[in-house]
């Protein structure tokens, strides 16, 4: 049984972490394939906020295996720190499980991400500063650490120094830049590697034997759908693959490992960074929005961009990403208005797109084409039977879904694990 992803299905934070923690009684382990520390999960436990931007969210469960996959880009100070101040507040980490084969985020990656920015100047993408771009870039073109590698400090001795000789170059000669020291950075991964010695493993083999025994496993996304490298909107997009497709070659575990994929999806949306957003709301509904639902990053703090929920993207994450149900987050965020706007088309030079358009110049000019559709006031936040949503709620989840073709399971009308409606 089964390998369960669950992904965003528009521009990353849609509530994932909440989703992740509420089904972990059901895990028997939770495995992040993609991303690095540019993620941000908030989980409310009891009176206590936990914010993780490299663990998966289950680590606050003793029964779950939490595991960073191969594909995750890893910044062993931050992990080290999160580590810490998890323990500090009590909670076990023993069964953190870190690949061999992740690729380690290097401090002249951060220095490189923030100097690229610089020099994109208006076009910049608006990055998190994690180093996550220039870290993948390295991957792919075969000059990367790996977190093997702190295992071996001659190998990775010989692997920085190659390294360095071309970063240092592009890091003093086009962006002025002071040049990195290889002894200060094999010391600094040196005490790094003996922390984290104990969690290194084969974490593609664990995945398989744990799916093997039956077990339930579920494969974390970071992101969102509308961020993926390949399906984004880019090139303002992260640079892994955080679409269900990307599970399998993150965790090192074939296609049909994966039984279910869910879909979380905010009941209206929101972006973080530069690029096109159709449906934004540049305007005092869009910071309602913002305000009520606290829409600042959990990385950088940065205020969200808000818009009204958007069904050509539900329906491009349904097909992206194989969903076989949606969980719709944040509807009590929408128990304001009057009216709600639902988005049901683009228009550009007078044709109607519904489904979203591959060019990116549709995706920037367009008009959205709203249906609009009757609000509520009435608080949610105590609501635990989907029979007792007001009636305009329930219309409104019933066109998501319409319009969406998706069946949804979940509403989650608060932060609190509790504040959770289950739909049959
Ligand atoms: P990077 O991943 O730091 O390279 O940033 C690339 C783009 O992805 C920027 O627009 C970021 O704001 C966005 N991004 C990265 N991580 C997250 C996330 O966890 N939530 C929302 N947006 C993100």
């Amino acid at each position: 049984m089964p390998g369960i992803v669950l992904i965003g299905t528009q521009w990353g934070d849609e509530g994932k972490g909440k989703i992740t923690d509420l089904l972990a009684n059901q895990m028997d382990m939770v495995v992040r394939y993609q991303g690095g520390d540019n993620a941000g999960h908030t989980v409310i436990n009891g009176d206590q906020e936990f914010r993780f931007h490299l663990i998966p969210s289950g680590i606050l469960y003793p029964h779950i295996t939490c595991v960073i996959g191969n594909g995750v880009v890893v910044n062993p100070k931050v992990l080290i720190e999160e580590l810490d101040g998890l323990e500090s507040r009590g909670v076990c980490v023993d069964k953190l499980l870190i690949s061999c084969n992740a690729h380690l985020v290097m401090p002249y990656h951060l220095v490189l991400d923030g100097a690229c920015e610089l020099k994109l100047g208006k076009a910049k993408i608006g990055t998190t500063h994690k180093g996550i771009g220039p870290a993948y870039a390295d991957k792919i073109s075969r000059t990367g650490l790996r977190v093997q590698d702190m295992l071996d400090i001659k190998i990775f001795r010989k692997k920085l120094e190659a390294a360095l000789n071309e970063k240092n170059e592009i890091l003093t000669k086009i962006y002025n830049f002071e040049p990195f020291e290889a002894d200060k950075i094999v010391a600094d991964y040196s005490s790094y590697a003996k922390r984290l010695e104990k969690h290194i493993t084969d974490t593609s083999l664990i995945v398989n034997q744990t799916l093997d025994k039956g077990k339930n496993v579920f494969f974390e996304g970071a992101q969102g759908t509308l961020l993926d490298i390949d399906h984004g909107t880019y090139p303002f997009v992260t640079s892994s693959s955080p679409v269900a497709g990307g599970a399998c070659v993150g965790a090192g575990v074939g296609p049909k490992r994966i039984d279910r994929v869910i879909g979380v999806v905010k009941a209206y949306v929101t972006r973080v960074g530069s690029g096109p957003f159709p449906t934004e709301l540049d305007d005092k509904v869009g910071e309602r929005i913002r305000e009520k639902g606290g829409e600042y990053g959990t990385t950088t703090g940065r205020p969200r961009r808000c818009g009204w929920f958007d069904a050509l993207i539900l329906r491009y994450a349904s097909r992206i990403n194989s969903l076989t149900e949606i969980v719709v987050t944040k509807l009590d965020v929408l128990s304001q208005f009057e009216k709600i706007k639902i988005c049901v088309g683009y228009e550009y030079k007078g044709k109607i797109y519904d489904n979203f358009p591959p060019h990116q110049t549709i995706v920037h000019k367009c008009k959205p084409v709203y249906e609009e559709v009757d609000g509520w006031k009435e608080s949610l936040e105590d609501i635990t039977d989907y029979g007792d949503l007001p009636k305009a709620a329930q219309k409104y989840l019933a066109r998501i879904e319409e319009l969406g073709g998706v069946p949804i399971k979940m509403i989650s009308v608060g932060p609190k694990r509790k504040q959770i409606i289950f739909k049959n």
